[in-house]
């Protein structure tokens, strides 16, 4: 497995895989690797003769009260990871390689990003358009692999190489848990013992939404409402949103129609969670 901090090294690579007829699967990440990333090089390493991985914590996907500065990271971990499930390259860029001194052009998006995370995260998305597609040139994929967990990223970046004619192929991953049902994230570390028992009120919500939707319930505002109540029962715990939205627009609807996308972002103390479920795919 090669390590490279230049897009020079990674074209390079790239080029010689495809003279060789070689096909190349390409996993975006921040670094600070889990279950669910690694779920992710593995499904691309099933796929594609190559797989590359990048770890860079994107400054222009944050915000200025955001968590930017105490982003946990561990490169030797990362790198037994990729090198684990079988990627051939990590390209870890420095801001500099990534950003010159007079970058000056956004990838942005309208619509998709109002809602969601996009509402309490302004600029959130246009940070991860541009990065995303920036690392696309560089790396220049046939295949590049996303989590469900992340569904508002999943719809944007899917509009967006649509929308741009982007020739990547992107697949979307199922989200990987702890054993109590918390979706596996870089930021769970940030939670002490009594918030990380807290933290379970998320899934159990959703899990709530679920079982109303089974039980034929289609009116999204009765789901959220129920929702709503559960996680405000937690003490500790606030929300920022629960909603439902259309899984491609990610519009808010009013009846429950597949695919939907139920989703909710809460604090627990200063850490921000998301999950979500996804009725109908
Ligand atoms: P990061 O948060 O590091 O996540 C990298 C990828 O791992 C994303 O596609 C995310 O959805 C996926 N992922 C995270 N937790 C997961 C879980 N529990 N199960 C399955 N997949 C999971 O998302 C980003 O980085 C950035 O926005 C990025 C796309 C790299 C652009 O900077």
């Amino acid at each position: 497995m090669k390590i490279t901090d230049t897009i020079k090294e990674v074209r390079e690579n790239v080029k010689a895989w495809r003279t060789e007829g070689l096909t190349v699967g390409f996993v975006p990440t921040m670094g600070y690797l889990h279950e669910g990333h690694q779920s992710l090089i593995r499904m691309a390493a099933k796929e594609n003769d190559r797989v590359v991985v990048s770890i860079f914590i994107n400054p222009l996907q944050f915000g200025e009260k955001e968590d930017l500065d105490n982003y946990p990271e561990n490169f030797e971990h990362d790198r037994n990871i990729c090198e684990l499930e079988g990627a051939a390259l990590i390209f870890r860029p420095s801001r500099e390689e990534m950003y010159s001194k007079n970058f000056c052009s956004y990838v942005d998006m309208t619509g998709l990003t109002d809602t969601l995370c996009g509402k309490s995260r302004p600029n959130h998305f246009r940070g991860v358009c541009t990065v995303v597609t920036k690392l696309f040139n560089a790396v220049n994929p046939d295949r590049a692999y996303f989590g469900w967990k992340d569904a508002q990223q999943v719809a944007v970046v899917k509009r967006m190489v649509s929308d741009l004619n982007m020739d990547i192929e992107i697949v979307a991953c199922e989200t990987i848990r702890e054993a109590d049902g918390l979706a596996k994230s870089s930021r769970n570390v940030h939670l002490n013992s009594e918030e990380r028992k807290a933290a379970t009120i998320l899934q159990k919500a959703l899990k709530l939404a679920e079982k109303k939707i089974a039980s034929g319930i289609r009116t999204s505002r009765d789901i959220q409402k129920a929702m709503i109540e559960m996680i405000d029962s937690e003490a500790g715990v606030k929300i920022d949103y629960v909603e439902i939205v259309d899984l491609e627009t990610m519009k808010p609807i009013s009846d429950i129609e597949a695919p939907a996308l139920i989703a909710a972002a809460i604090y627990v103390g200063n850490t921000r969670l998301i999950d979500n479920y996804i009725y109908g795919i």
